[in-house]
This record gives structure tokens, sequence and C-alpha cells, in this order.
């Protein structure tokens, strides 16, 4: 068995898998729940001293959609589409004051951590809400820039609207670092125009580490009656994502070095493990659970471990960030790099002829029985391959 643990805000979790602030974690209850199911920690839906964020909690809506864009009937494909509009905690911040000393309390036990989400109306108020977190015992706060809902309430100026700007959110930032001593963690949105200036800001104002990150606001049709999917504009996110998302985990992670929590697309340990190779030293999973139920935990965390042994890998340790460390740098060192050429077998060619459908550069012809090729124009571009379904392609160096 591989070493799961990992170091991330000066604690050590027992594996890579938390649990994201989303229903899951909306009680006392659910957050036993993600523990008592393996997790090793678990986020508290956003805590907030505003009553329409709650609210809207109280009215959520979803609607999981497959790759047709047709609700899923119950069948949840490996690529659905979450969207979805709710708010932050439908209890307000004071209203939770037990429960995270009690969820706190049960988490110790059972080696494993509570983070506090939080999301509120003004710059006292994220001090306030934060400082309460850390007079609870809750060991991070994690401060919600990314919230895309807030942009469609009308008085909700936090979330997304901070997120975007890199000065506002090194501001709120600033003044929660400023009044707890627990480790502050940001949680980004995809919404900004550029992630890493965010989280450099962030990190400047005293940040400890960044999510990378929450979901954008999308608009979803159904066609059959001309409306828009539970009334109009609403978050969007789901496992198709992750490319995405990935790319500004190795983003960060290749030019700030700031630890990462991963959060957004993440499915199975199969995205866990790419979240961690691009640089990700924690992952959160969310809107999986709501649909695959909270034992899907268990499942990943076993699956991770089955393949770091498979692998040869003694600890998620061995490949964190590994994949960022072997990307090139820009297009241009690609571009530099030693030419190849394609090399199609005619003993496993079937004459499907899709390769040289997709040939754009003229080096691959139909013959009369065979593909006909003319290295001269090949510029290794790959897109054959892609497309055989024989593995007669192969590639060799270009003389
Ligand atoms: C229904 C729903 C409610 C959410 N509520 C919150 C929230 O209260 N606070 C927060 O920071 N993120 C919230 N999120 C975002 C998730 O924590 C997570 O970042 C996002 O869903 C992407 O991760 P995933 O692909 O694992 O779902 C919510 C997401 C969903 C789908």
């Amino acid at each position: 068995m591989a070493d799961l643990g990992v170091e991330f805000c000066d604690l050590h979790f027992k594996n890579p898998i938390i649990v994201s602030s989303i229903e899951a974690t909306n009680s006392l209850d659910r957050l036993k729940l993600c523990i008592d199911n393996g997790a090793a920690g678990a986020i508290v839906k956003t805590l907030t001293d505003m009553p329409a964020m709650a609210t809207l909690t109280k009215h959520s809506k979803y609607a999981i959609l497959d790759e047709t864009g047709e609700i899923i009937k119950g069948k949840v494909p490996r690529n659905f589409v979450f969207y979805s509009r709710s708010g932050f905690s439908s209890t307000l911040y004071e209203g939770w004051e037990k429960d995270l000393k009690a969820a706190q309390v049960y988490a110790d036990r059972n080696n494993a951590h509570i983070i506090a989400s939080v999301g509120a109306s003004s710059l006292e108020s994220w001090a306030t809400i934060s400082m309460m977190a850390e007079d609870c015992g809750v060991p991070i706060v994690e401060l919600n820039l990314g919230c895309p809902h807030t942009s469609h309430m009308s008085g909700a100026k936090t979330g997304v609207r901070i997120g975007q700007v890199p000065e506002l959110a090194a501001e709120v930032v600033g003044r929660v670092t400023a009044a707890v001593k627990i480790p502050v963690l940001v949680k980004l949105t995809p919404e900004a125009a550029n992630l890493t200036d965010v989280a450099a800001s962030a990190k400047k104002a005293g940040a400890a580490a960044v999510t990378v990150n929450s979901r954008f606001t999308g608009f979803a049709v159904d066609i059959e009656t001309g409306t828009p999917r539970i009334g109009g504009p609403a978050a969007v996110g789901g496992p198709w994502i992750k490319y995405v998302t990935l790319r500004w985990v190795h983003d960060i992670y290749s030019s700030l070095g700031l630890p990462i929590a991963g959060s957004n697309g993440i499915f199975d340990w199969r995205d866990a493990i790419s979240f961690i190779m691009s640089g990700a030293r924690i992952m959160q999973v969310g809107s999986v659970l709501m649909l695959k139920g909270y034992d899907w935990v268990r499942q990943m965390i076993q699956d991770i471990d089955a393949f770091l042994d498979e692998h040869g890998y003694g600890s998620v340790e061995e490949i964190y960030g590994m994949a960022s460390r072997n990307a090139v740098s820009s297009y241009d060192e690609q571009v530099g790099m030693g030419g190849i050429h394609a090399v199609i077998n005619d003993e496993k060619c079937t004459r499907c002829w899709n390769c040289v459908g997709c040939c754009f550069y003229n080096a691959l012809s139909r013959g009369e029985d065979k593909v006909i090729q003319n290295i001269d124009n090949c510029i290794g571009c790959e897109l054959c391959f892609n497309v055989c379904p024989f593995e007669a392609v192969s590639f060799a160096s270009k003389k």
C-alpha cells in the first residue's frame, strides 16, 4: 500500500481527498458522513451573514444533463453536466457555532479536518466569520471568491464579483489574514481573466494556498420548450471541465509554487491523479457525490491506492506536480523539438481510409490497395494516429 498522506496548509491529511463546500456538507450530520466515508476532510457549505444567499439555497434547482443536453433520468454518465442554482449555507453563520465545534471534535477523533468556507457581505464580515470559525477550532478557512451565483443575485456583492478583480481579492484576503492565525485558503473563480494573477495577489496578501477553482456561469436550453433550464443562467460544471481547470492548476503550480487544492471536474480516481500530477496537493470532490453518494469517496481512495501500487509509486508525493514539470514551457519550445513522420503498417491497415480523410498536409493519399505516404509532406501532427482504429500508425524520426 502506497503512502496516501499529503501535507497541506501545515496539516497532515491522511489521503488526498476532501469534500468541497456543497450541499453534501450543509449540516453536522452531512459533515460526519463525509468523514465516515473516508474523506480526509470536508469543507462546510459557505458560512455567510447574507440572508439572501441562505434563502437561495432553500430554493435550489438542479438540472443534470447528459452530453446531448437532456436530463439524465437516473443514469449518471461520466461526463455529466451539473447545471444548478443554489446559495450559501442555509443556516446563517451565527447558527453554526455549536455544530462547527462538534464537527471539528468529530474530525479530530477520526484523523480528519474540517475547513470553514466563508462568503460575506462586507470586509468586516469576512473577518468576523473567519474569526468565529477559528474560535470553533477549525484549522483552515477557505474564502469563497468563486461563487458564480452572486453575479445574478441582487445585493450579493461577493463571490465571483470579488474573485474577478485581483485588487479586491487582495483586500479581502489581507483583512482576513490580519484577523486570524489559521491558514487562509482562497477559492478562485475561473471567470477571472487570469487566475494566476489573482492567485499572486492573494499570495501577496497572505494566502497560504488557493483552491483552483469554482464553477462557471452557463445557460442551458430545453429545445423542446424553447425555455432555459431551471429558469435562466446558472452555475455549470461537471467532469468535462477538468481540462480547463487543470490548465490553471498547472499554471499556478509552475509559476507561483503556491499549494493548490484542486476542484472542478473530478469524477473518479483518474481525474484525481491528473490533478495531483498537474500540481494539486489535495483534491476537493463535490457534485459527483450528490449523484453517486458519499461512499464514492472510499472507492476513489482505494482506486488511487491501486493506481500507485500498479505503477510502482510509493506515495502520492512521488507523483505530485510530475506532469507539470514534464511540460514544455512554450509553443516555441515545442516547435523547436525534433520532427517525426507517420509510418503506416500495411499489414495492420484495413484500408478504412480514416487517416487519409484527416490528413490536411497531403502526406497520406488513397492508393489502389494501400495508403500512399508522402513523408516530405508529413509534419508529424499525429491526427492520423488518433483516428486509426487498428493501431496501424506509428512514428519515426525525420532525417
Ligand atoms: C449544488 C452546488 C452547490 C455548491 N455550493 C457551494 C458553496 O456553498 N460554496 C462553495 O465554495 N462552493 C460551492 N459549490 C462549488 C463546489 O464546491 C465545487 O467547487 C464545484 O462543484 C466544482 O467541483 P466538482 O466538479 O467536484 O463538483 C457548489 C457546487 C454545487 C454543484
